[in-house]
């Protein structure tokens, strides 16, 4: 169940029309609620009974969801800065408002776990390093870490134009090229600049858990959709 909304500025608010077009659709015969077409775009709705072409309108209540980002493609909305993560996603979700953002960014040359949604304090509970939400990354190295390394990251450390330290991240080699780092916080490029501090370079990395969230199952460009904590 939703609080009732005016079914215009609902359909505007989750993309599909202008609030002016959405008395359009309804004369169409393309909106139902509740199964029934409905003819007038200024009456209240549930916004959970709301369906345009006999589907359910997505995401009526705020959108959550999980993107396994492929390679090459910004987090950024500025589609100068490259083919975007939104724009492997359904079109109208960049007319919603409010407006669908990522939670944190990843580089373009980094893939895996993406999280998306209009919830601001969602983004702020899931990005803030005060509610230890732990990122796992796999980075791709050009050479082995061993007790050094994890010592220093598990220490906290200290990245080059940064006034302070990270937090303690946990490092675990895998084989000689590879190894896994958990992170809380999330500093631009924060995982290939630790690297570079204790002189590893890192070609290659993948996300492949944020919290519970992990790309299982998943394509990459592929999404699915998360229940709103
Ligand atoms: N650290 C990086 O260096 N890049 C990312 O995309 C995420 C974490």
């Amino acid at each position: 169940m939703g609080t009732s909304r005016r079914l215009d500025q609902l359909l505007s608010s989750l993309g599909y029309a202008s609030r002016k077009e959405a008395q359009g659709l309804c004369d169409e015969g393309r909106v139902t609620v509740n199964g029934q077409p409905w003819d007038d775009a200024s009456a209240r709705v549930d916004p959970t009974h709301v369906a345009i072409d006999g589907e359910a309108v997505d995401f009526p209540l705020g959108l959550f969801v999980l993107l396994h980002k492929p390679l090459g493609l910004v987090c950024s909305h500025d589609d100068r800065d490259g083919p975007r993560v939104y724009d492997v996603l359904p079109r109208r979700w960049l007319l919603r408002d409010p407006k669908v953002v990522t939670i944190g960014r990843l580089d373009k040359d980094t893939s895996g776990v993406i999280l998306l949604t209009d919830q601001g304090p969602l983004v702020q509970r899931l990005t803030s390093p005060k509610h230890h939400v732990d990122k796992v990354y796999l980075a791709t190295i050009d050479g082995p870490v061993g007790a050094k390394e994890i010592a220093a990251f598990a220490q906290g450390i200290q990245l080059e134009d940064e006034a302070e330290c990270c937090f303690p991240a946990t490092l675990t080699p895998v084989d000689d090229t590879h190894a896994r780092v958990t992170l809380r916080e999330g500093k631009y490029h924060q995982v290939r600049r630790m690297f570079a501090a204790v002189g590893r370079h890192v070609s290659a990395l993948h996300r492949e858990r944020f919290g519970e969230w992990t790309v299982e199952g998943l394509a990459p460009g592929q999404w699915r959709p998360l229940p709103l904590p």
